[in-house]
């Protein structure tokens, strides 16, 4: 395949990393990963705005402007003749004798890319997934999508080690979000997710599905809600770019509601659905 490395486009092959690559040696550096759907990146301007917050979170120069980025990202969709799947990039702060503060003398940041090619029913769980709950020992910035991933890791492989699909984090019984998705309940009709803070990351699909909610006059909450509170959901369902909105079926050894995936859910995938034809 093709992948995008700074600004040019190199076979796969030819990417390489120095070992002293700030995002290698010290996760230091931020992402995304968008969806595409019929040759098109999906919710393109939000991810956008969300990598620029991230950088400045972190006081990282980005190598380009937007635009150019968008510009490069498409034709980097187009020399791997891709229609459906997902693009993947990274900026790290760049390469440079290991040190933790930032390089005194201005280096380059060091931009790749790539896509994988899905086909958009591949993410999809219908009869909803297993998840399993777990101590979210993350730092306090999970508002930044940055490289720095190992509270996410670790909490991820523990859950596959259960036999679970993923886990839900808690703090201190406070729920926060899944590894790699947000995490949404539904009660008596109300669709309750935490609040966009510094405990999570703001999902682009959370922010897609509020507004489907809002549509579909569906009531919304943002606030913290506890793990009893989930365990006692009528229905629970994560959100991210990949499943968009994947029911919850079973927390550990507890059924969520009749075990099965609820009205709300299906409604809001449909929707979801309906928006990316
Ligand atoms: N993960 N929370 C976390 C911790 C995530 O890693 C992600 C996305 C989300 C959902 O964000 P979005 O709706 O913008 O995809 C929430 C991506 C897909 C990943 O790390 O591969």
């Amino acid at each position: 395949s093709v992948i995008l490395y700074n600004d040019s486009f190199l076979m796969r092959e030819q990417g390489k990393v120095d070992m002293e690559d700030r995002g290698y040696q010290f996760g230091d550096g931020i992402y995304e990963a968008l969806r595409v759907y019929n040759g098109k990146m999906f919710l393109l301007d939000l991810h956008m705005k969300r990598l620029e917050r991230s950088a400045r979170e972190l006081r990282l120069d980005l190598p380009y402007d937007t635009p150019h980025l968008v510009d490069r990202l498409k034709t980097l969709i187009q020399k791997n003749e891709m229609n459906d799947g997902y693009v993947y990039f990274q900026v790290t702060r760049g390469a440079i004798a290991r040190k933790h503060r930032f390089p005194e003398k201005k280096i380059d940041c060091v931009l790749t890319g790539s896509v994988e090619a899905t086909p958009r029913d591949e993410d999809l769980h219908p009869d909803g997934i297993k998840v399993s709950l777990l101590d979210d020992i993350r730092w306090l910035r999970c508002d930044i999508k940055t490289l720095n991933l190992l509270g996410n890791v670790l909490a991820n492989q523990e859950a596959y080690e259960k036999g679970a699909d993923d886990a839900i984090l808690h703090r201190g019984g406070i729920v926060t979000e899944g590894t790699t998705c947000n995490v949404f309940m539904v009660k008596d009709g109300t669709l309750i997710t935490h609040l966009a803070d510094h405990f999570i990351l703001n999902g682009i699909t959370r922010l897609f599905v509020l507004g489907l909610a809002e549509q579909l006059g569906i009531p919304v909450e943002e606030r913290t809600f506890t793990t009893e509170e989930l365990l006692n959901a009528d229905e629970v369902f994560i959100t991210s770019t990949g499943v968009r909105v994947c029911p919850v079926t079973k927390i550990d050894e507890h059924p969520v509601g009749d075990g099965r995936p609820g009205p709300v859910s299906q409604q809001l995938l449909d929707a979801f659905n309906r928006a990316i034809v």
